[in-house]
Protein backbone atom coordinates (compact mmCIF):
# COMPACT_ATOMS: atom_id res chain seq x y z
CA UNK A 1 0.00 0.00 0.00
CA UNK A 2 1.10 3.14 -0.48
CA UNK A 3 0.76 6.03 2.08
CA UNK A 4 1.36 9.66 1.71
CA UNK A 5 2.54 11.24 5.33
CA UNK A 6 2.23 14.69 6.53
CA UNK A 7 4.06 16.22 8.87
CA UNK A 8 3.55 19.73 10.80
CA UNK A 9 3.52 19.78 14.34
CA UNK A 10 6.31 21.79 15.13
CA UNK A 11 9.09 23.29 13.29
CA UNK A 12 9.39 20.92 10.69
CA UNK A 13 7.20 20.47 7.65
CA UNK A 14 7.17 17.37 6.12
CA UNK A 15 5.85 14.95 3.71
CA UNK A 16 7.28 11.41 2.52
CA UNK A 17 5.35 8.56 0.43
CA UNK A 18 6.22 4.81 1.97
CA UNK A 19 5.28 1.69 0.76
CA UNK A 20 4.42 -0.69 3.52
CA UNK A 21 3.16 -4.41 2.93
CA UNK A 22 3.70 -7.31 5.36
CA UNK A 23 7.64 -7.92 5.25
CA UNK A 24 8.40 -4.84 3.52
CA UNK A 25 8.68 -1.18 4.06
CA UNK A 26 10.39 0.92 1.83
CA UNK A 27 10.69 5.01 2.12
CA UNK A 28 10.52 5.87 -1.69
CA UNK A 29 10.54 9.88 -0.26
CA UNK A 30 10.92 12.36 3.00
CA UNK A 31 11.22 15.54 2.27
CA UNK A 32 11.62 18.09 5.31
CA UNK A 33 11.53 21.42 4.89
CA UNK A 34 13.08 23.13 8.26
CA UNK A 35 12.22 26.41 9.84
CA UNK A 36 14.88 26.65 12.22
CA UNK A 37 16.78 29.45 10.94
CA UNK A 38 14.01 31.63 10.95
CA UNK A 39 13.35 30.54 14.73
CA UNK A 40 16.63 30.67 15.76
CA UNK A 41 16.65 34.54 15.75
CA UNK A 42 13.99 34.45 18.60
CA UNK A 43 16.09 31.64 20.39
CA UNK A 44 13.11 29.35 19.94
CA UNK A 45 10.18 28.02 17.96
CA UNK A 46 7.59 31.12 17.58
CA UNK A 47 3.97 29.50 17.09
CA UNK A 48 2.46 32.20 14.41
CA UNK A 49 5.98 32.49 12.55
CA UNK A 50 5.56 28.31 12.71
CA UNK A 51 1.84 28.45 11.35
CA UNK A 52 2.74 30.63 8.31
CA UNK A 53 5.67 28.92 7.41
CA UNK A 54 3.89 25.86 7.43
CA UNK A 55 1.40 27.34 4.81
CA UNK A 56 4.03 28.18 2.60
CA UNK A 57 5.72 24.76 2.46
CA UNK A 58 3.05 22.06 2.94
CA UNK A 59 2.13 21.70 -1.15
CA UNK A 60 5.58 22.16 -2.63
CA UNK A 61 7.45 19.64 -0.07
CA UNK A 62 4.21 17.11 -1.21
CA UNK A 63 4.56 17.57 -4.54
CA UNK A 64 8.58 17.38 -4.43
CA UNK A 65 7.73 13.98 -2.25
CA UNK A 66 5.64 12.79 -4.91
CA UNK A 67 8.26 13.34 -7.36
CA UNK A 68 10.98 11.66 -5.52
CA UNK A 69 9.02 8.96 -5.37
CA UNK A 70 8.00 8.57 -8.41
CA UNK A 71 4.48 8.58 -8.00
CA UNK A 72 1.55 10.33 -9.01
CA UNK A 73 -1.32 11.45 -6.64
CA UNK A 74 -3.70 9.10 -8.24
CA UNK A 75 -1.70 5.94 -6.83
CA UNK A 76 -1.53 6.97 -2.82
CA UNK A 77 -3.69 4.79 -1.36
CA UNK A 78 -3.78 6.26 2.20
CA UNK A 79 -2.72 9.98 3.54
CA UNK A 80 -1.63 10.07 7.01
CA UNK A 81 -1.41 13.01 9.27
CA UNK A 82 0.16 14.11 12.54
CA UNK A 83 -3.38 15.46 14.33
CA UNK A 84 -1.73 15.40 17.70
CA UNK A 85 0.47 16.91 20.17
CA UNK A 86 1.82 19.96 18.77
CA UNK A 87 1.25 23.34 18.29
CA UNK A 88 -2.16 23.80 17.49
CA UNK A 89 -1.92 26.54 14.45
CA UNK A 90 0.86 24.43 13.11
CA UNK A 91 -1.13 21.02 13.44
CA UNK A 92 -3.95 22.57 11.89
CA UNK A 93 -1.83 23.54 8.42
CA UNK A 94 -1.11 19.59 7.75
CA UNK A 95 -4.48 18.75 8.93
CA UNK A 96 -6.44 21.00 7.07
CA UNK A 97 -3.91 20.14 3.78
CA UNK A 98 -4.25 16.25 4.77
CA UNK A 99 -7.90 16.77 4.79
CA UNK A 100 -8.53 18.31 1.57
CA UNK A 101 -6.59 15.74 -0.23
CA UNK A 102 -8.14 12.75 0.95
CA UNK A 103 -11.33 14.16 0.00
CA UNK A 104 -10.27 15.46 -3.39
CA UNK A 105 -9.00 11.65 -4.01
CA UNK A 106 -11.92 9.96 -2.60
CA UNK A 107 -9.21 8.00 -0.24
CA UNK A 108 -8.79 6.74 3.44
CA UNK A 109 -7.70 9.82 5.94
CA UNK A 110 -5.49 8.55 8.88
CA UNK A 111 -5.02 10.53 12.26
CA UNK A 112 -0.86 9.78 13.44
CA UNK A 113 0.04 10.49 17.05
CA UNK A 114 3.44 12.32 17.02
CA UNK A 115 4.67 10.36 19.78
CA UNK A 116 3.82 6.70 18.21
CA UNK A 117 4.97 7.84 14.82
CA UNK A 118 8.18 8.65 16.55
CA UNK A 119 8.24 5.20 17.78
CA UNK A 120 6.88 3.83 14.39
CA UNK A 121 10.08 4.45 12.79
CA UNK A 122 11.75 1.91 13.96
CA UNK A 123 9.45 -0.46 11.46
CA UNK A 124 11.03 1.36 8.70
CA UNK A 125 14.61 0.19 9.44
CA UNK A 126 13.79 -2.83 11.27
CA UNK A 127 11.90 -5.05 9.34
CA UNK A 128 11.93 -7.90 12.28
CA UNK A 129 10.62 -5.74 14.82
CA UNK A 130 7.01 -6.04 16.44
CA UNK A 131 5.61 -5.73 19.47
CA UNK A 132 5.57 -6.30 22.59
CA UNK A 133 8.57 -3.92 22.75
CA UNK A 134 9.64 -1.10 25.49
CA UNK A 135 10.56 2.52 23.85
CA UNK A 136 11.98 5.10 25.04
CA UNK A 137 10.71 8.78 22.87
CA UNK A 138 13.51 11.36 24.01
CA UNK A 139 12.80 14.86 22.28
CA UNK A 140 11.73 18.31 22.46
CA UNK A 141 8.19 17.70 24.06
CA UNK A 142 8.60 14.60 25.16
CA UNK A 143 10.75 11.67 27.38
CA UNK A 144 8.70 8.42 28.24
CA UNK A 145 9.01 5.43 28.22
CA UNK A 146 5.69 3.31 26.89
CA UNK A 147 5.42 -0.03 27.13
CA UNK A 148 4.15 -0.88 23.81
CA UNK A 149 1.74 -3.90 23.18
CA UNK A 150 0.16 -3.37 19.64
CA UNK A 151 0.96 -1.45 17.21
CA UNK A 152 -1.51 0.99 18.04
CA UNK A 153 -1.62 -0.18 21.64
CA UNK A 154 0.86 1.89 23.75
CA UNK A 155 1.04 2.47 27.79
CA UNK A 156 2.96 5.32 29.43
CA UNK A 157 4.59 3.56 32.11
CA UNK A 158 7.13 6.63 33.31
CA UNK A 159 7.40 10.13 31.79
CA UNK A 160 9.13 13.79 32.72
CA UNK A 161 7.21 15.32 35.33
CA UNK A 162 8.38 18.93 34.13
CA UNK A 163 10.97 19.76 31.47
CA UNK A 164 11.35 17.26 28.27
CA UNK A 165 15.51 16.13 27.75
CA UNK A 166 15.64 17.94 24.68
CA UNK A 167 14.29 21.30 26.26
CA UNK A 168 17.27 21.00 28.88
CA UNK A 169 19.86 20.51 26.76
CA UNK A 170 18.60 23.42 24.54
CA UNK A 171 18.62 25.61 27.86
CA UNK A 172 21.89 25.12 28.62
CA UNK A 173 22.91 25.31 25.07
CA UNK A 174 21.45 28.74 24.94
CA UNK A 175 22.86 29.66 28.46
CA UNK A 176 26.21 29.02 26.92
CA UNK A 177 25.87 30.42 23.51
CA UNK A 178 24.68 28.12 21.36
CA UNK A 179 22.05 28.77 18.58
CA UNK A 180 19.09 27.16 18.96
CA UNK A 181 18.77 24.56 18.52
CA UNK A 182 21.54 23.71 21.20
CA UNK A 183 21.13 19.84 21.33
CA UNK A 184 23.00 18.49 18.48
CA UNK A 185 25.98 21.06 19.21
CA UNK A 186 26.16 20.08 22.59
CA UNK A 187 26.86 16.49 21.81
CA UNK A 188 29.72 17.40 20.03
CA UNK A 189 31.14 19.81 23.13
CA UNK A 190 30.93 17.34 24.75
CA UNK A 191 33.51 14.90 23.84
CA UNK A 192 35.68 18.17 24.54
CA UNK A 193 34.97 18.13 28.58
CA UNK A 194 35.91 16.55 32.02
CA UNK A 195 32.59 14.73 32.64
CA UNK A 196 33.30 14.51 36.55
CA UNK A 197 34.24 18.11 36.47
CA UNK A 198 30.64 19.25 37.64
CA UNK A 199 28.66 17.53 40.31
CA UNK A 200 25.11 17.79 39.54
CA UNK A 201 21.51 16.43 40.75
CA UNK A 202 20.20 13.42 38.62
CA UNK A 203 16.92 13.73 36.41
CA UNK A 204 16.06 10.20 37.61
CA UNK A 205 13.87 10.83 40.30
CA UNK A 206 14.47 8.62 43.55
CA UNK A 207 12.58 4.88 44.52
CA UNK A 208 10.67 2.81 41.81
CA UNK A 209 9.14 5.19 39.93
CA UNK A 210 9.78 5.48 36.06
CA UNK A 211 9.76 9.19 36.13
CA UNK A 212 12.17 12.06 35.84
CA UNK A 213 12.72 15.21 36.57
CA UNK A 214 14.94 17.68 34.56
CA UNK A 215 14.22 21.04 36.50
CA UNK A 216 16.29 20.44 39.39
CA UNK A 217 19.45 19.71 36.71
CA UNK A 218 18.46 22.58 34.73
CA UNK A 219 18.32 25.01 37.82
CA UNK A 220 21.43 23.24 39.57
CA UNK A 221 23.17 24.02 36.28
CA UNK A 222 22.14 27.99 36.10
CA UNK A 223 23.43 28.23 39.35
CA UNK A 224 26.92 27.31 38.88
CA UNK A 225 27.33 29.15 35.46
CA UNK A 226 25.81 32.24 37.27
CA UNK A 227 28.01 31.71 40.55
CA UNK A 228 31.12 31.58 38.15
CA UNK A 229 30.00 34.90 36.30
CA UNK A 230 29.52 36.48 39.34
CA UNK A 231 33.13 35.49 40.30
CA UNK A 232 33.86 37.28 36.76
CA UNK A 233 35.06 33.65 35.72
CA UNK A 234 33.49 32.41 32.62
CA UNK A 235 32.94 28.47 33.37
CA UNK A 236 34.14 25.95 30.91
CA UNK A 237 31.81 25.13 28.21
CA UNK A 238 33.17 22.13 27.42
CA UNK A 239 33.19 20.89 31.24
CA UNK A 240 29.52 21.93 31.91
CA UNK A 241 28.65 20.74 28.99
CA UNK A 242 30.74 17.04 29.64
CA UNK A 243 28.93 16.80 33.01
CA UNK A 244 25.30 17.28 31.98
CA UNK A 245 25.62 15.34 29.19
CA UNK A 246 27.07 12.40 31.78
CA UNK A 247 24.25 13.33 34.36
CA UNK A 248 21.69 13.11 31.46
CA UNK A 249 23.05 10.03 30.36
CA UNK A 250 23.46 8.35 33.51
CA UNK A 251 19.87 8.67 34.33
CA UNK A 252 18.42 7.70 31.14
CA UNK A 253 20.53 4.68 31.43
CA UNK A 254 19.75 3.82 35.30
CA UNK A 255 15.55 4.32 34.23
CA UNK A 256 15.82 2.00 30.89
CA UNK A 257 17.15 -0.57 33.01
CA UNK A 258 14.34 -0.54 35.63
CA UNK A 259 11.84 -0.18 32.70
CA UNK A 260 13.38 -3.04 30.88
CA UNK A 261 13.13 -4.85 34.47
CA UNK A 262 9.26 -3.66 34.89
CA UNK A 263 8.14 -4.57 31.04
CA UNK A 264 10.21 -7.37 30.88
CA UNK A 265 10.48 -6.04 27.19
CA UNK A 266 13.29 -7.74 24.84
CA UNK A 267 13.33 -5.62 22.29
CA UNK A 268 13.99 -1.47 23.17
CA UNK A 269 12.98 1.28 20.64
CA UNK A 270 15.13 4.37 21.10
CA UNK A 271 12.90 7.55 19.35
CA UNK A 272 12.69 11.50 18.84
CA UNK A 273 15.07 14.19 18.45
CA UNK A 274 17.05 13.69 21.38
CA UNK A 275 17.35 9.73 20.00
CA UNK A 276 20.15 11.39 17.49
CA UNK A 277 22.54 11.69 20.82
CA UNK A 278 26.13 9.83 20.30
CA UNK A 279 26.06 9.49 24.03
CA UNK A 280 22.41 8.20 24.88
CA UNK A 281 23.35 5.93 21.78
CA UNK A 282 26.37 4.58 23.48
CA UNK A 283 24.96 4.41 26.69
CA UNK A 284 22.04 2.33 25.88
CA UNK A 285 24.19 0.00 23.40
CA UNK A 286 25.94 -0.89 26.45
CA UNK A 287 22.92 -1.28 28.65
CA UNK A 288 21.55 -3.43 26.04
CA UNK A 289 24.56 -5.70 25.30
CA UNK A 290 24.82 -6.43 29.17
CA UNK A 291 21.39 -7.02 29.40
CA UNK A 292 20.70 -9.32 25.66
CA UNK A 293 18.63 -6.89 24.61
CA UNK A 294 17.51 -5.78 20.90
CA UNK A 295 18.29 -2.37 20.55
CA UNK A 296 16.85 -0.41 17.51
CA UNK A 297 17.61 3.55 17.21
CA UNK A 298 16.72 4.33 14.19
CA UNK A 299 19.08 6.63 11.79
CA UNK A 300 19.56 10.19 12.21
CA UNK A 301 17.38 11.25 9.37
CA UNK A 302 14.40 9.25 11.23
CA UNK A 303 14.93 10.64 14.55
CA UNK A 304 13.97 14.19 14.46
CA UNK A 305 10.41 14.98 12.61
CA UNK A 306 9.63 13.97 9.54
CA UNK A 307 6.33 12.24 7.31
CA UNK A 308 7.55 8.78 6.87
CA UNK A 309 7.47 7.92 10.64
CA UNK A 310 4.07 9.64 10.38
CA UNK A 311 3.10 7.16 6.81
CA UNK A 312 4.67 4.09 9.34
CA UNK A 313 2.38 4.83 11.97
CA UNK A 314 -0.51 5.51 9.50
CA UNK A 315 -0.39 2.47 8.12
CA UNK A 316 -0.82 0.45 11.72
CA UNK A 317 -3.87 2.60 12.63
CA UNK A 318 -5.02 2.20 8.96
CA UNK A 319 -5.16 -1.92 9.31
CA UNK A 320 -7.12 -1.03 12.78
CA UNK A 321 -9.61 0.71 11.18
CA UNK A 322 -8.52 4.02 12.25
CA UNK A 323 -9.97 6.68 10.27
CA UNK A 324 -11.25 10.40 10.22
CA UNK A 325 -13.24 11.56 8.15
CA UNK A 326 -13.51 15.59 6.86
CA UNK A 327 -14.43 17.08 11.11
CA UNK A 328 -11.17 16.03 11.88
CA UNK A 329 -9.39 18.76 14.41
CA UNK A 330 -5.94 19.13 15.63
CA UNK A 331 -5.34 18.81 19.27
CA UNK A 332 -2.43 20.11 21.07
CA UNK A 333 -2.52 17.98 24.05
CA UNK A 334 -1.04 14.16 23.71
O1 LIG B 1 11.68 15.12 17.95
P1 LIG B 1 12.17 16.48 17.61
O2 LIG B 1 12.74 16.69 16.22
O3 LIG B 1 11.03 17.53 17.81
C1 LIG B 1 10.08 17.37 18.80
O4 LIG B 1 9.06 16.65 18.54
O5 LIG B 1 10.32 17.88 19.91
O6 LIG B 1 13.25 16.86 18.73
C2 LIG B 1 13.94 18.10 18.72
C3 LIG B 1 14.89 18.12 19.90
C4 LIG B 1 15.54 19.48 20.14
O7 LIG B 1 15.42 19.79 21.51
C5 LIG B 1 17.01 19.24 19.75
O8 LIG B 1 17.93 20.06 20.46
C6 LIG B 1 17.18 17.81 20.14
O9 LIG B 1 15.98 17.19 19.70
N1 LIG B 1 18.35 17.16 19.50
C7 LIG B 1 19.40 16.68 20.21
C8 LIG B 1 20.32 16.17 19.28
N2 LIG B 1 19.80 16.36 18.02
C9 LIG B 1 18.58 16.97 18.19
N3 LIG B 1 19.62 16.66 21.55
C10 LIG B 1 20.77 16.09 21.96
N4 LIG B 1 21.71 15.58 21.12
C11 LIG B 1 21.53 15.59 19.78
N5 LIG B 1 22.45 15.07 18.95
ZN1 LIG C 1 8.98 15.11 17.40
Amino acid sequence: MIILGIESSCDETSAAVVRMEQGKRQILSNIVASQIETHRLYGGVVPEIASRAHIEAVSRITYEALEVAGVSLSDVECVAVTSHPGLIGALLVGVNFAKSLAYSRNIPLVPVNHVKAHVAAAYLEYEDLEPPFLALVVSGGHTSFYRVDGYTDFCEIGSTRDDAAGEAFDKIGRVIGMPYPGGAAMDKLAYEGDASAIKLPSPALMGDTLDFSFSGLKTATLNYINSERQKGVEPSHEDITASYTRTIVDAIVKKTDMALSASGARSLVLAGGVAANSHIRRGLTELCEKRGVHFCKPSMSLCSDNAAMVAAAGYFEYLSGNFADTSLNASAAD
